[in-house]
């Protein structure tokens, strides 16, 4: 069947071979009128001149009649099912990059900003949140394919070799990518990610700090997750891609477990039209399901990072979640075997597979020795990441913190989005509604200026609103004097009471100037 579509199907494809002096000749010849009317395969005029300066013919016929040993299948989906997640991530990601500022001062607010208040911007970034996971679950089904069918077999070991590299990148965009919403759990969950690599020895604290660009995790680190998720992995990825695809074209498609790796034997069938149909359709699941989740459960943003905080329990996202649970098991000087050596086998096993596997034999049930460890890695893999999970659920301690961060993130989406006030910005912004000489005049009392400096800077406004106004999340501040002297005001930040404590606000060290300046600004009519 494959055998009588491709003999047809290459007449009407093909057309002139590019290049034929005689059909140039006529072109040449041809006043420009002429060369406008359709040539004798149906092709516009338009067409034919675009293909005499592009040779876009030859092109097609390149990335369309590749023929397939067995003929179109499902299973050989996967790679430009990738193809296209990742052409969906550069475009939606672009649009974030719109919005996004890579620093720790307004990372998280422009991120707020895309979710909240930009339109369409809650989908996009959610679109790009799914993505991610669908690039990470698409290349595991890849790689099953290629590996359970033997595709690797046959002088295809550099195709497995760039694969490998590629799959490498997907996993560092993922993980470049956690951190840069600057929220507590992506804050957190890198913290640990990066601290990781500082319990081996000699050079593990080096990778810790080059990849935190420093001790700590600030604007630093994300400047550098943003450059190596923005310009540096994609670069690679789209090197590597093409490389992959180059590598997959000289090879030709292995095809299916029956076909012999290095003279197949079994009829073709092109690329176009089943193989494309195929392909589309999964490319159309996607679409779906990703825009299905990004509509009905859009990505969460917690609140803003906040390095001081003690209670925060860090969780990585799913597909570093059996890496999270397999760190546990390993302590003291054991940390080397279990983060170092172990990995580093399993790695280096993965990318020699093509080496040691070295028979024609592709049938996996005739391939025990290698599919068996293949087997029995992804197994130890599927059983540490459901044991997270349920290691999480059993211990109420850690539920319960846990759905308290959940907690937070829900009531963080549900607030309005607040805008980053700096210095005089609240004046500035209130001057919009005063009259302008209102504004124009200076503050009558330096205190009030202080005051509103320290109220700004700490972040007091987050909670208790613009000029201490009161918010769902704490109790309106304004004329506070009233209430409260400044020594039981001082007194009370030294010992705040357990509402203040149960409602997350930070413990400060104020002096007694800074309370008198406070109160100066909270007491100032606004
Ligand atoms: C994380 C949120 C949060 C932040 C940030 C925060 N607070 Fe509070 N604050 C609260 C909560 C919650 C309460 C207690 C509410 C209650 O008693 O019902 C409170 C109570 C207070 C009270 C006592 C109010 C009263 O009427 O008893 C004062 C004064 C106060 N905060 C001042 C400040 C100042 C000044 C800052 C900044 C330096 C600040 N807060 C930052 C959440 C916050």
């Amino acid at each position: 069947m494959a055998e009588s579509i491709e003999p047809e199907f290459r007449k009407i494809k093909q057309g002139p071979p590019r290049g034929d002096p005689i059909v140039e000749e006529a072109a040449a010849a041809a006043p420009a009128g002429q060369a406008a009317e359709p040539a004798e395969s149906g092709r516009s005029g338009l067409w034919k001149w675009l293909d005499d300066r592009t040779g876009i013919d030859a092109l097609m016929h390149e990335a369309l009649d590749e023929p397939i040993s067995g003929g179109a299948r499902y299973a050989y989906i996967f790679g430009s099912g990738l193809l296209f997640v990742f052409l969906s991530q550069i475009v939606t990601g672009t649009f974030l990059a719109l919005y996004y500022v890579p620093s720790a001062d307004h990372a998280h607010t422009t991120v707020a900003y895309i979710t909240k208040e930009v339109a369409a911007g809650s989908f996009l970034r959610s679109l790009h949140v799914y993505g991610a996971s669908a690039m990470v679950i698409i290349a595991l089904l890849h790689i099953c394919q290629t590996f359970l069918y033997g595709s690797f077999k046959g002088r295809r070991e550099l195709v497995w070799l760039s694969g490998c590299v590629l799959f490498a990148l997907v996993l560092g965009m993922a993980f470049t990518g956690y951190l840069l919403p600057w929220d507590q759990k992506a804050y957190f969950a890198t913290a640990v990610g990066t601290n990781v690599p500082s319990e081996l020895p000699v050079f593990g604290n080096a990778v810790k700090e080059l990849m935190r660009g420093g001790t700590e995790l600030g604007t630093l680190t994300i400047s550098r997750f943003f450059v190596a998720h923005v310009f540096f992995i994609p670069g690679f990825m789209l090197l590597f891609i093409g490389t992959h695809l180059m590598l997959m074209r000289k090879a030709r498609p292995a095809g299916p477990v029956s076909e012999d790796p290095f003279n197949p034997k079994l009829p073709t069938e092109p690329f176009y039209p089943r193989q494309v149909i195929k392909d589309l359709t999964l490319a159309l699941l996607m679409i779906v399901i990703l825009s299905g989740l990004a509509f009905f459960y859009p990505a969460s943003l917690g609140p803003e990072a906040n390095p001081a905080d003690t209670q925060f329990l860090p969780r990585p996202e799913w597909y570093y979640r059996s890496l999270f649970q397999w760190l546990k098991y390993w302590h003291g000087g054991a940390v080397v075997i279990g983060i170092g050596v172990i990995p580093a086998v399993i790695a280096i096993l993965f990318v020699l597979v093509p080496f040691l596997d070295r028979k024609s034999e592709r049938r996996p049930w005739r391939r025990p020795l290698s599919v068996g460890i293949f087997a029995f890695v992804l197994i130890g893999i599927v059983v540490l990441e459901v044991q997270s999970y349920r290691d999480d659920a059993h211990d109420p301690v850690i539920a319960q913190q846990l759905a308290l961060q959940e907690k937070q993130a829900e009531d963080f989406m549900k607030e309005p989005f607040k805008p980053e006030t700096v210095g005089s910005a609240p004046e500035a912004a209130e001057a919009g509604s005063k009259s302008a000489a209102a504004a124009a005049a200076p503050a009558p009392n330096p205190l009030v200026a202080q005051g509103e400096q320290i109220f700004t800077s700490h972040a007091c406004l987050a909670c208790h609103g613009q000029g201490g106004a009161g918010t769902p999340l704490a109790p309106r501040l304004a004329g506070i004097g009233q209430k409260y002297p400044p020594e039981k005001l001082l007194d009370l930040f030294n010992h705040p009471t357990a509402k203040m404590d149960a409602g997350h606000m930070p413990h400060f060290q104020f002096t007694m100037d800074d309370v008198k300046a406070i109160e100066a600004y909270l007491d100032a009519p606004h």
